[in-house]
């Protein structure tokens, strides 16, 4: 432990110490002015204040690792203290939303990627780029079985909202509000049959527009007529879907000929989605232009230097630094993904006692952090599965890290293909596993099999 932990842990842990101002006796009368009191020569308070310098300093400096002030934030689609390594994306983007609002034919972006390599995160700095332009935005996460007409209502609500205020045709805008009413209203049932609630929306719905019934049709007329509100404006309209593997076949379809038949139009909208590695082959399973309308940008780890910009620059902006040799001890454990940078960064902040922070206090932190992942990010996902499906996962990770023939994992387990595959499919729905590739799966959770292999059996 370095030195000095113990005034450093004091010292961070309240308030800085406060001086009592002298009182006027005091100050009338110093000490060394004693009546009888021979004067202190002035070189010893300098010698004094000289060594009293660098322990001061250390301590001071520990302060900059105030666990208060630690900076990292492991967490769902919260925003990282510095998003490192996305700079690319982040100019793609601007590139198609000024194409898009210049009329320009463009294909959307879908994000994808494995859990917790910041899809959300990405999703909602889209977001705030196109809020930035005045652009209408909403969001919606899917989730299994749950159609997005409501969601989606409630999200082009939202978007149009943001414009209102500054459209000089209200009655524009009533008017779409009615669309969007009969539209949502066509959903008899919220999800798991939950009678569905009001959008809050106090004009008369407009009849026969958007709530023919058929979702492919009704879908094409709400988002052309949100599109032209946009355009009255010279701005355009950004609907986010995260979680979009999920969105159920039907509605997908759907969604997939709505936006072909708006790109035909140049529309002012655009639907930008992200999900797991296998979003692109639900898209294309549905629909098979879908490559034509989104362009797909795997988002991954960070390289070396993109992960020490996420643990560096928020820790600089605290006044606190790290040893090279703690930045390489990091990365080792953190593999680069973006949620096991936060994770691990957060608890070497904890750990340390002072600035530098050394590849000690990453060796101290390392398996406070493994284990807190043991339990919230691996263990909370590994408790959703069913007895039959831990064990085809356990097949799958005895067979290494890599995608796995799903015949192989049935040999694994000495059973028929046929057999295993209702474990396989359930773990599908449920987001724990992916077919990379035909006849090829893997886990959507990176180091969820070494995660595996470390449980007893
Ligand atoms: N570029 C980045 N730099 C640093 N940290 C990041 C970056 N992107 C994401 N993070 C951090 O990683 C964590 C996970 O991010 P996020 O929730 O966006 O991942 P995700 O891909 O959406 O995961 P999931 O598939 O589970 O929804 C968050 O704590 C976030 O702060
Ligand atoms: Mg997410």
């Amino acid at each position: 432990m370095a030195p000095f932990h113990g005034i450093a842990r004091r010292c961070i842990s309240g308030p800085l110490p406060t001086r009592r101002p002298a009182s006027r006796r005091q100050r009338a009368r110093p000490r060394d002015r004693k009546p009888g009191r021979k004067p202190r020569p002035r070189h010893a308070d300098s010698a004094f204040y000289v060594n009293l310098g660098p322990a001061l300093d250390r301590v001071i400096s520990s302060y900059r690792v105030d666990p208060v002030r630690n900076p990292y934030a492991p967490g769902a689609g919260q925003r990282p203290p510095e998003l490192a390594g996305r700079d690319h994306e982040i100019a793609q983007f601007e590139v198609v939303l000024e194409r898009i609002a210049r009329g320009r034919p463009e294909r959307s972006m879908v994000l994808t990627g494995l859990r917790g390599v910041g899809k959300t995160v990405l999703l909602n700095t889209f977001r705030s780029m196109a809020m930035q332009r005045l652009w209408g935005t909403g969001k919606i996460e899917a989730r299994p079985e749950q159609s997005i007409r409501r969601p989606v209502a409630g999200a082009l609500h939202m978007a149009v909202r943001e414009l209102a205020p500054r459209h000089r045709a209200p009655d524009r805008i009533d008017h779409f509000l009615g669309v969007l009413k009969s539209f949502a209203a066509r959903d008899g049932r919220g999800a798991k049959g939950a009678p569905v609630t009001q959008l809050g929306i106090d004009v008369p719905a407009v009849r026969g527009r958007a709530d023919s019934g058929d979702l492919e049709i009704d879908l094409t007329e709400l988002l052309t007529d949100a599109a032209s509100v946009a355009a009255d404006l010279g701005v355009g309209i950004a609907l986010f879907i995260d979680e979009m593997q999920d969105v159920p076949a039907p509605d997908i379809s759907a969604l997939c000929a709505s936006c072909h038949e708006l790109s035909q139009n140049n529309g002012p909208l655009i639907v930008v989605g992200a999900g797991l590695p296998h979003l692109p082959s639900v898209l294309s399973a549905s629909k098979s232009y879908s490559e034509r309308l989104f362009r797909y940008v795997s988002i991954d780890r960070l390289d070396r230097d993109s992960a020490d910009v996420a643990v560096l620059a928020p820790a600089r902006r605290e006044g606190a630094d790290f040893e090279r040799e703690a930045l390489d001890a990091l990365y080792e454990a953190a593999d680069g993904y973006p949620y096991f940078v936060q994770a691990y960064g957060k608890v070497t902040w904890d750990v340390a006692a002072a600035s530098p922070v050394t590849a000690r206090d990453v060796g101290v932190a390392g398996p406070v952090a493994a284990s807190e992942l043991a339990v919230g990010f691996f263990g909370s996902r590994y408790e959703r599965a069913t007895p039959a499906e831990r064990e085809y996962m356990r097949a799958m990770a005895m067979l290494g890290d890599d995608p796995v023939p799903t015949a192989q994992v049935a040999e694994e387990l000495g059973r028929k293909p046929s057999s295993v595959s209702p474990a396989r499919d359930s773990l599908i729905k449920k987001g724990l596993i992916y077919s990379s590739e035909r006849g090829l799966i893997a886990f959507t959770v990176p180091h969820f099999g070494r995660f595996l292999r470390a449980q007893p059996t």
